[in-house]
């Protein structure tokens, strides 16, 4: 029946999507997460299928990150890894997205040989670029001022149906002198807050508990600014919390220098708002955030640590940390181990300072600290930090919190695993419990990693 051929060429093309499995991998901070899943829902509505199984992937997509040469490094090694299974496979595409993308653009086809780059802004042409059938490489690496992909519910990747981002904002333009996310993501725009509380709405019908607003510097989000109607982080934060009393909010990045009193405010007044709060400090020294460009010194940062002492009632602080920046004297480290004893942080992010090209600290500044020295600093803040987690574990043996589950524990099937509002990860027996209930929990032993607790 010819009538039947037809039909079957006019959908060839639509066939010829069907057959192709798309593989995600991520890299990076959970912004990468939350755009990987912005991505799996641009392809899924073009038509595409997306697969958790690398062998059976048709195309393979990288989502990257550049803020270190480590992570760099790892990614290209990865792509070694594809190419030689584009040898067996030869239909396979791969395509790198994310920083990497925007960072490197041609010399990934050139030195990785991968068919697509794609930057953070250019999600939307993945689909035209995977329909181009020639031989040469998609590359689309523009970066937008507008896009915030408000309109994209994004598609949960591997998710425990508990926890979950929302992205609420894109870009940064405070251009830390170490850091390459202004270049890689480009300038800040926020997202229109009805689809951020739709999307909220959205996750707690769909049965999850937790939701963490995300952008590189939350506390510059801001809608309508200007306006009678204006709305600035910790009146959203309000409005993501008020979605239900049974839904938790976290936040992340905050930047020291702009963190506001309102905004403590709100996470004070909300139950539902954890009190938990991470707050980069990088460096304890004040001639050290000068030449980082953080505009606050040693005095400021101290006095937001108070502030949020003063205004939140038990609130979990983390912090970000760079050993051995640009002229880093011993003094400058010591500065830096005394602020962490002072703040007795709960847990810490640590790095050495990798120097990013076209950077402001790249182009200014010598890049002085031998790395064996930089790796000697940071042991010495990885050993401390451990000795102030295990503390500030230890104040908690004894006491009550409410514990949402999470899931299993990996250790032990019979446990289960979830988070205070503290952002502290406690094991305790299964009973009935099962992800996404609340359970008061008291804990009764601790490691720096984790607490122990048994349920009320
Ligand atoms: N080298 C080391 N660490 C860096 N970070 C950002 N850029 C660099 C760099 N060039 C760290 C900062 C930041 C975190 C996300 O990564 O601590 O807060
Ligand atoms: Fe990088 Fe600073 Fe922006 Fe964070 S606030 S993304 S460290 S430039």
């Amino acid at each position: 029946n010819w009538d039947d051929v037809s039909v079957s060429k006019a959908n060839l093309k639509e066939i010829e999507k069907v057959m192709k499995n798309v593989y995600i991998e991520t890299y990076g901070c959970q912004m990468n997460q939350a755009d990987s899943e912005v991505v799996g829902a641009i392809v899924k509505t073009a038509g595409y299928d997306l697969t958790n199984d690398l062998y059976e992937a048709d195309i393979i997509f990288v989502n990257t990150c550049s803020i270190r040469e480590n992570a760099e490094l790892r990614v290209k090694k990865r792509l070694i890894e594809f190419d030689g299974l584009r040898k067996k496979k030869n239909w396979l595409k791969i395509g790198v997205l994310g920083c990497m993308a925007e960072r490197l653009q041609t010399q990934l086809v050139e030195e990785c040989k991968v068919d697509m780059v794609v930057g953070p802004d250019a999600y939307r042409d993945i689909p035209e670029l995977l329909s181009q059938s020639n031989k040469k490489a998609g590359i689309s690496v523009e970066l937008s001022t507008e896009e915030t992909y408000a309109d994209i519910v994004p598609i949960k990747l591997d998710t425990n149906g508990v926890t979950a981002f929302i992205s609420i904002m894109r870009g940064c333009e405070d251009f830390c002198s170490y850091c390459v996310v202004p270049y890689t993501r480009g300038r800040e725009r926020s997202r229109d807050p009805q689809t951020i509380i739709a999307e909220a709405k959205d996750l707690f019908s769909k049965g999850y508990r937790e939701v963490t607003l995300l952008g590189q510097n939350v506390n510059s989000y801001i809608w309508n600014k200007g306006k009678e109607d204006e709305i600035n982080f910790a009146k959203l934060m309000a409005m993501v919390a008020e979605v239900n009393p049974l839904l938790r909010i976290r936040f992340s990045t905050s930047h020291p220098k702009d963190i506001s009193q309102e905004l403590l405010d709100t996470i004070a007044k909300y139950e539902n708002i954890c009190n938990f709060i991470h707050l980069p400090l990088q460096s304890g020294s004040t001639r050290m955030l000068q030449l980082m460009n953080r505009k606050y010194t040693r005095e400021d940062y101290m006095a937001k640590i108070t502030a949020i002492k003063n205004t939140i009632k038990d609130c979990g602080i983390a912090t970000d940390i760079i050993a051995g920046f640009c002229s880093e004297t011993l003094e400058d480290h010591n500065n830096t181990l005394e602020m962490m004893r002072w703040v007795g942080y709960d847990s810490a992010y640590m790095f050495n300072y990798s120097q990013r090209s076209n950077t402001l600290a790249a182009k200014k500044y010598p890049d002085d600290i031998p790395y064996e020295e930089k790796t000697r600093r940071l042991e010495e803040i990885i050993e401390l930090q451990r000795e102030l987690s295990l503390q500030s574990n230890r104040k908690d043996v004894g006491k009550e919190f409410e514990v949402l589950v999470e899931g299993q524990s990996k250790r032990n099937d019979k446990q289960l695993f979830g988070r205070t509002s503290q952002n502290k990860v406690v094991i305790f027996d299964c009973k009935d419990f099962k992800p996404g209930d609340y359970v008061k929990v008291k804990i009764v032993d601790c490691t720096s990693a984790t607490l122990f607790g048994e349920s009320l």
